[in-house]
């Protein structure tokens, strides 16, 4: 791990021996002295390599934050890392001379169109040199989102290993080599255990060569393989006791004697298992960096503030104090925490709760304590400045059932342009009647198209009225949006080289049928006519 440093913003001290006095001294106690003053030296002022603690900022959200306010809220937190997922010009502005670490993606979606040098050049001319001549220190590039997966979807993106290289290769040849790293950000199926225990995870057979491929092309190039644990995820998945998602050693389900080693919490157990598949590969000692973990607190089992903020009580003074891993003990592990805001644009495919990994509400507020410092302080975040929020105004349903039809057909309207995942089973809203769930989509729409009732942001064929009390009712808010900072632009980042990946699809509108025919498929259920 001597390299860990490399891409950190930390210097490392260097050594200098005062001579003044030593004209007269013999070479052998020169020596002896600068060796007993380095090796002091050593001592007190070289730790090994903390872990680094990074965030993640997606944007696929209906209105959006000021970047400027964003880079503001992750200087005021002590965050020296982040990744965002598309590189629109102004939020590379925002990051220009702020110190921050930048990881960058490169879409699923435009995989294919790296399929020459002369097309990677021209990416990472765009992308990522272009923005360091502006003093955005871009030191990573994501090449793909989880593209060998097949937990979600059976489409696997399969020149990524390609497109890897020729990016990579393509910074080397610009002289970036030392400066930009290329990785993969793996969901952890790459990795299949055949029994319950780490040492018994291998890559899946499907890639196995790909990946023994591309790992040994990632220690050439000393740049570090990336993999996104979600340990809720993980847990719910496999019936797993919900504890072991957590690291306070409740779990009544735990691995024994692993070699010698247990595992308490899930974290372990998959950081551990894409180790040993790294090692039965023959690449055992290239760095992981953890791409995506987090806690969604909506649309989930389990998913919910409280086991958030126990996740990360837990989770940050683990990766700060250098504790490593069964298997790694005493190894910094570097995390990017996942993310920053909710964002509810995205896909539903993967359940409701994909809207709600922030640590943040949309609106910048922190949803529960954190301390980002890895202290374990019980402390709330600094909250985002300069939010302004729009008017206390909400649109809800007038309660007139005498036409079903129409009542289930806007319904299903304002559900599809907006989001309506806090009403999924689990989710804080689950509770509501059948006419709140109809007011909670009708706000929904309403806030989404900025209160506008000109533009008909409340207008449901008569059935809906705008009205200044909240309605919110337990656990279940009814939001108000922000003042439209920025609105999003979402055909931009679907086409464009800077899109996001494929587990972060947005573009709600140019998929509505196919997102239909799937809600109704599925257990995130929606009234159908
Ligand atoms: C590479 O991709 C571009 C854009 O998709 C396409 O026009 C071109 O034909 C491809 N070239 C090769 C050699 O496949
Ligand atoms: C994945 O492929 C299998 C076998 O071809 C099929 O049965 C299944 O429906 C597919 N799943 C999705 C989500 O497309
Ligand atoms: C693992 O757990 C067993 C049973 O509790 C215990 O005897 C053993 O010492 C533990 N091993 C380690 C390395 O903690
Ligand atoms: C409210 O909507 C959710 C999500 O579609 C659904 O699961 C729930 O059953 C609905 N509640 C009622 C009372 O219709």
């Amino acid at each position: 791990m001597s390299d860990h440093s490399y891409l950190s913003t930390k210097q490392k001290p260097s050594y200098s021996v005062q001579n003044s006095n030593m004209k007269t001294a013999s070479p052998i106690i020169m020596a002896l002295i600068v060796t007993l003053v380095s090796c002091m030296m050593v001592l007190f002022f070289v730790k090994p390599a903390d872990g680094i603690i990074g965030i993640n900022w997606g944007r696929q959200t209906y209105q959006r934050l000021i970047p400027s306010n964003v880079v503001d809220l992750l200087l005021q937190n002590g965050i020296q890392e982040a990744r965002i997922f598309t590189a629109a010009d102004n939020v590379m502005a925002a990051f220009s001379g702020s110190g921050i670490g930048l990881s960058i993606s490169l879409s699923n979606f435009v995989l294919h169109m790296i399929n020459s040098s002369a097309a990677a050049e021209e990416w990472i001319q765009k992308s990522v040199i272009k923005f360091r001549s502006q003093n955005v220190d871009i030191r990573y590039v994501n090449v793909g989102a989880e593209p060998l997966s097949t937990s979600f979807t059976n489409k696997t993106y399969d020149n990524v290993i390609d497109a890897l290289k020729l990016i990579q290769t393509a910074l080397n040849d610009a002289g970036y080599g030392d400066l930009v790293k290329a990785t993969i950000p793996h969901y952890t199926d790459v990795v299949t255990h055949r029994s319950m225990k780490p040492s018994a995870a291998y890559f899946r057979d499907d890639i196995e060569n790909k990946m023994v491929d591309y790992l040994k092309f990632l220690k050439e190039n000393n740049a570090p393989a990336a993999v996104d644990i979600y340990p809720i995820h993980y847990c719910n998945e496999n019936d797993l006791d919900p504890d072991f998602a957590f690291f306070d050693h409740k779990s009544k389900f735990y691995v024994l004697d692993d070699n010698g080693l247990n595992y308490t919490n899930a974290f372990d157990f998959l950081y551990d298992s894409f180790y040993w598949a790294m090692k039965k590969a023959g690449v055992p000692d290239l760095r992981l960096v953890v791409g995506q973990i987090g806690w969604p607190t909506d649309g989930y089992p389990n998913a919910n503030t409280k086991n958030a903020q126990r996740f990360y009580k837990d989770l940050l003074p683990y990766v700060a104090g250098n504790k490593g891993t069964p298997m790694r003990p005493g190894r910094p592990i570097d995390v990017y925490l996942h993310s920053i805001s909710d964002e509810n644009r995205l896909g539903l495919w993967y359940g409701g709760f994909q809207r709600h990994w922030g640590i943040y509400t949309f609106d910048g507020q922190p949803k529960y304590k954190i301390d980002f410092s890895g202290k374990g302080r019980d402390i709330f975040p600094t909250t985002a400045k300069g939010i302004t929020r729009m008017p206390k105004r909400w649109c809800i349903f007038n309660g007139d059932l005498s036409d079903m039809e129409i009542v289930k057909r806007e319904l299903n309207r304002a559900c599809l342009e907006s989001d309506c995942s806090s009403l999924a089973p689990g989710g804080s809203c689950s509770h509501l009647d059948f006419n709140q769930n109809v007011s909670y989509a009708f706000n929904r729409y309403f806030q989404m198209k900025q209160q506008k009732t000109h533009e008909e942001a409340c207008s449901f064929q008569g059935l809906s009225q705008v009205v200044p009390d909240d309605p919110s009712t337990g656990t279940c808010i009814f939001p108000i949006e922000i003042l439209a900072a920025e609105t999003a632009d979402n055909s931009k980042s679907f086409l464009g080289i800077n899109g996001d990946g494929s587990h972060r699809v947005s573009i709600l509108s140019m998929l509505l049928p196919l997102i239909s025919v799937f809600l109704i498929t599925t257990n995130i259920k929606l009234y159908t006519l």
